[in-house]
Parts: C-alpha cells; structure tokens; sequence
C-alpha cells in the first residue's frame, strides 16, 4: 500500500485538459460538493509524526481526510528513509515506525563524492515538503540530505535556511547558495530571536517547527502574517505560544502529539468550484461542507465578499488540531460584483494561491481590479504573476504585470483558446475553471497537473455541472 503511495514516477508532461463551457443542467436548488483534505494542513500533521515523543503508545499516528495529491505524497518517500511507513487506511494515513528504506541519491553534480551515510531526501517538486521538513530535521538534529526536481532547485531555501543557521543548526548548500540541495547535521541550539525577512508561512513554519522539536524558547519577528496552522496545531498538541502584530513566541515547553489528526476540506480547493458558479451565474446555491476557515485562508472569498458577490459560511465549529471549519456558500452570479482591489499584504497571504483564479474571475469583472503585495508569487512552482498574466491572456484578457502585482481591466470579450498551464497546478485549475463559463472549446496545455493538489479537480467541476475531460 505504501509503494502506491509513494509513488512519484519521472517528471512527465502532464495531459491537456479540455474544457466544453456551459452548465449541463442549471441547478434546480442547492447543490453541495466536497473538495479534498487541506494540503497545508496535511503536511503539517504528516511531519508531526517526527517531533519527539510522536506516535501513540501503539506507535502510530492517523491522519483523517489528508489531502493525496502530488505534493502531499511527496514527503512519504522522505518519511519513509526516515524511518516511518505510511498506509492508506479508508480515507484516513496510518503512520507506523517502519525500517527506513534508502532513497536513490539522484545524479547530481554537487552530490557527487558528497555526504555518504546521511539519509538522501527527495521531496520531487514540493517546497511545503522540503521547507517543513528541513525545519523539522533542524530541530530535532537528525542528519539528512534534503533535495528536490529542477523546479524546486530554483526556488529559495535561505529565507529559513539563514534564521535556522542564527538558530545554531548547520546547514550547508550542496548546489547553488540559498537553494537545494541541502545537508542538515547539527540541531538548533541557540534559544533567541530570529528576524524574517518574507511573509512565507513555510519559513515561519520550518523556524517554529524546528524551535518546538528542539524545545528550544525562541522569538520570530516576521513581516506579515500568512497562514497560521502550524502554531494552531502546536498550541493544541499544548506548546506555550502566544502571537501578537509581527511576534511570535514559543516558551520551549513541551508538546504532545495526540494519535489521531482530522484535516478539515482545503479553502483553496473549494475556490475552483466557488469561482465556477459564480462565473455561470445561473442560479440556485453551492455549498462546500467541512471547508477550513481559518482567516489567513479566506481572501479569495472575503474579497469577493467586500466586492459585492453573495458568498457567505456557516455550520461553523473547531476541529481538534485547532482549525475553525464550516460550509461555504455561494449564490447568484458576478452580476452584482465590482472590480477588485488587493493592497495589504495580509490579504495577499490569505490568497496566495487563488491569485490566478482571482486573475480571472477579475478579467470578468467592471473596471480595473488590482492585486498587489505579490512579489513573493514570483518565487512560486512559476513566476506566477507571468504565467498568470500570459494563460489569462491567451483568453483575450487585458492584464498587466507590474513587479509586485496584476492589473486587470474587465471588458474584454473572452473567448475560449488553447491556453498553457505551465506544468503549474493552480494556473492549470484557474484556466480550465474560466473556461467552464465561455462558449466553445478550451485547451488547457498540460492541464492534468492539477493532480498535485486537487487530483479530483475534474470530477468535482463535473459534479456542479462542467463539461471537462483529460486529453487521452
Ligand atoms: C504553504 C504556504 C504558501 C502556499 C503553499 C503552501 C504552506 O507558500 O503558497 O501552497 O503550506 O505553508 P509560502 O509559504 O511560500 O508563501
């Protein structure tokens, strides 16, 4: 079951997706669909498996209704060589102690005659995996060498690679400085204030990991505040940790892991079929039950809200691991919707990921939306400020990039197109998600990427009424 899991294959192109606009029937009255487990979160509750004093008298840890895409499953390898097997069991992960199986040690020239004997970890193309991961291995000073595809080499480590080196840990750069490859061997030590230099929660995240399994009392001063599960999920595993503008602290107590772990559904998953009935505007109500709401998730939908559309939440509650979760509910159409304005960087943080489908859903919108403070989405699986601007105008879009946002002017006439995806999940999704309300027929290039976080993306678009399908 593991191997299923586990499996990566080589890095394919991904299959188009071909999209028919229009709704196959109007709904008659409310329509309710379910989106997967929250990938955020899911890392986090996978990782907690390796704090100290993890895994239940049993030896083991579930984890209920954890997000399986491509991202998400790139950090059982990595679990795996550490020690720890993950099972599929129902809709839940069993996490158990296992033999730890050696990763290959991919053919890379800063790797060659590098570290021997340390535990080699693939992480494929996914910065949550290797960031946290690298975070956790800081803390709880288990030597590793922590790695990934192409994509991800490029991507910067050093935005928490340098607060855990202040922190005493020893890391060092096998390829490019600032980027992986990395060798962790030495834990952090030294108990103070780290200052952060970006607003990404996986920085802040790795850092305050790293701090918890070293119980190690520290302070991390950071610019914004971007999603907060991992101090929710440490304040109910009982860690002392208090936030208030800019600061967090952790006083070096004790957590405990409890045995089992709920993920509640992912915000950023229910956006794509949000997005869709609005944009058909037919009528009738969607829901999508079990939705984190989490705050520093909600900016897509908060600032539609602000703009006019009719998207509201209910049947709220709080889950064990601390996360507030409830329905989200969508009415009416973008009729009633104004342009759309982006301008803390708070708010960028709360949408980090909708960007592009916020892009789009803007270019069917009066007047001139703008989305700013986005800089950092140029360090994402893309330069996602041009990918985004060049697949929405492939529909006709007008769309400006300027270095730390998109300006959108609604109006123009859309139409459907061969549009790429850019091999990147979220732009894939929020081209096809467009194109499920123009006329005629869209081909989104490589479109199946989706599968790293949404692998159901289709079926769920399917579901309220989309006409989408793999090229096969
Ligand atoms: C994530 C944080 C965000 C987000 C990513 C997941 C996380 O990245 O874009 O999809 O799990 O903490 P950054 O921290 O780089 O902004």
């Amino acid at each position: 079951m593991s191997e299923t899991l586990e499996h990566q294959g080589p890095a394919t192109l991904s299959a188009d997706l071909l999209v028919t606009g229009g709704r196959t029937a109007r709904p008659g009255g409310p329509t309710a669909v379910r989106v997967p487990g929250d990938k955020s979160v899911s890392h986090r509750a996978l990782l907690a498996a390796l704090l100290p004093g993890a895994l239940d008298a049993a030896g083991r840890l579930t984890v209920r209704n954890a997000n399986l895409g491509g991202a998400v499953r790139a950090l059982l390898p990595a679990l795996h060589a550490l020690g720890l097997r993950v099972d599929a069991d129902g809709d839940a992960l069993l996490v158990r102690p296992d033999a730890p199986v050696p990763q290959p040690v991919h053919p890379h020239p800063a790797l060659t005659g590098g570290p021997g004997g340390v535990p080699y970890l693939w992480t494929a193309g996914s910065s949550a995996a290797a960031r946290l991961l690298v975070g956790v291995l800081a803390g709880t000073g288990t030597a590793a060498v922590v790695d990934g595809d192409e994509v991800l080499r490029h991507r910067p480590m050093d935005w928490l690679v340098e607060p855990l080196i202040e922190m005493g840990a020893r890391i060092d750069y096998l390829g490019d400085p600032g980027r992986l490859p990395v060798l962790v061997h030495g834990p952090v030590h030294r108990p103070g204030t780290v200052r952060l230099t970006v607003g990404s929660a996986q920085a802040r995240s790795a850092v305050l990991l790293a701090a918890a399994a070293a119980r190690l009392p520290m302070t991390i001063r950071h610019p914004v505040s971007s999603r907060d599960h991992t101090e929710r999920m440490l304040a109910a595993f009982g860690a002392g940790i208090t936030e208030s503008p800019g600061e967090l602290r952790y006083d070096g107590g004790a957590c405990t892991v409890p045995a089992e772990l709920d993920v509640p559904a992912d915000p950023s998953l229910a956006a794509y079929p949000v997005a869709a009935h609005l944009l058909w505007g037919d009528g009738g109500e969607l829901s999508v039950p079990g939705v984190c709401l989490n705050p520093t998730r909600l900016g897509f939908f908060d600032v539609l809200r602000r703009a006019g559309a009719d998207i509201g939440y209910r049947d709220r509650t709080v889950t064990g691991g601390g996360e507030p979760v409830g329905t989200v509910v969508a009415r009416g159409g973008l009729d009633a919707v104004t342009a759309v304005r982006v301008e803390r960087p708070a708010e960028l943080h709360a949408l980090i990921d909708e960007v592009p489908l916020l892009a789009v859903v803007a270019a069917r919108l009066p007047g001139t939306s703008w989305i700013g403070c986005a800089e950092e989405l140029r360090f994402k699986e893309t330069d996602r400020l041009e990918t985004t601007a060049r697949m929405a105008r492939a529909f006709g879009a007008r769309i400006e990039v300027e270095s730390d946002g998109l300006r959108i002017t609604g109006g123009a006439p859309l139409r459907a197109a061969s549009v790429p995806g850019f091999e990147d999940h979220r732009v894939a999704m929020a081209a096809a998600t467009l194109a499920t309300s123009l006329p005629g027929r869209t081909t989104v290039l490589g479109g199946a990427c989706h599968r790293t976080s949404f692998p159901d993306f289709a079926d769920v678009q399917r579901a309220i009424g989309a006409r989408m399908a793999e090229d096969i």
